[in-house]
């Protein structure tokens, strides 16, 4: 693990500096808060597994859906996207307490954030390719909603079969897995690809369309509505890309 510190006081605090949030679940795809700054790359000494149970926004109290946390190990390095928030953004950190902490039983920590090497930027950056100190959100055993290691193949039909708030447990790993493969090329997780892989491969033996999983048909209802009324909230959500609907 690479300097990580416990930093649980942090998740109510207020920051009067800039900071980095790393991202490695749905921070990656869907922030949900505004930055001066994304980039991607790697934290080391953990790796990425579908072992948090989710009640809220990927599954319910009786159908809990399973959503990414990192788990110590010495040889793991995770992929996924940091993020700088400015230091007069006062919504961004108490955003994310609710969603990670309160919300997503997660602890806040902060870990060295390796930017990715082969990254060029431009002179007005704030950022240089060296590392960073970032928060980060884990979920640990000791949380009410812990669901720990299983079998890939249930892994996978559990995150098949749950839906919460915000969509389908499936939406989460697939938008995850698209995100990886579309701006990280070279990461490696076999964890993570394996899951899709079932996932997409469960789906079509069941016959249900990756559209539906996707919660595309909801988007495209959304997006008739948003023609009548604007909506700022919808349209920073969920970069429209990738319509599938598997052969069935
Ligand atoms: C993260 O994305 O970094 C935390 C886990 C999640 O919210 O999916």
């Amino acid at each position: 693990m690479d300097n990580m510190s416990d930093d649980r006081s942090k998740c109510t605090e207020a920051k009067r500096e800039p900071f980095w949030v790393f991202g490695y679940g749905s921070l990656c795809w869907n922030p949900g808060f505004e930055y001066q700054q994304a980039i991607t790359g790697y934290v080391k000494g953990f790796s990425r597994r579908f072992w948090q149970g989710n009640t809220t926004h990927r599954g319910t109290d009786t159908k809990p859906g399973r959503v990414a946390t990192l788990i110590e190990d010495k040889e793991g390095v995770t992929w996924g996207k940091a993020f700088l928030i400015s230091a007069d953004n006062n919504a961004a950190l108490p955003y994310l307490t609710t969603r990670e902490c309160q919300l997503g039983g997660y602890r806040t920590y902060t870990v060295n954030f390796h930017p990715r090497p082969d990254l060029e930027y431009s002179s007005s950056s704030t950022s240089s390719s060296e590392k960073k100190d970032a928060l980060l959100y884990i979920a640990v055993p000791e949380n009410q909603h812990w669901l720990g290691s299983a079998p890939l193949p249930d892994i996978a039909k559990q995150i098949l079969e749950c839906k919460g708030s915000s969509g389908t447990n499936a939406e989460y790993l697939l938008r995850l897995a698209d995100f990886m493969r579309d701006e990280i090329p070279e990461a490696l997780d076999e964890h993570l690809f394996s899951l899709e892989r079932l996932v997409k491969k469960f789906a079509s033996d069941m016959r249900i369309c990756l559209r539906t999983l996707m919660g595309e048909e909801r988007q495209e209802e959304k997006s008739e509505a948003k023609a009548v009324v604007p909506s700022f909230q919808y349209a920073s959500r969920v970069p429209e890309k990738k319509l599938r609907c598997v052969n069935m």
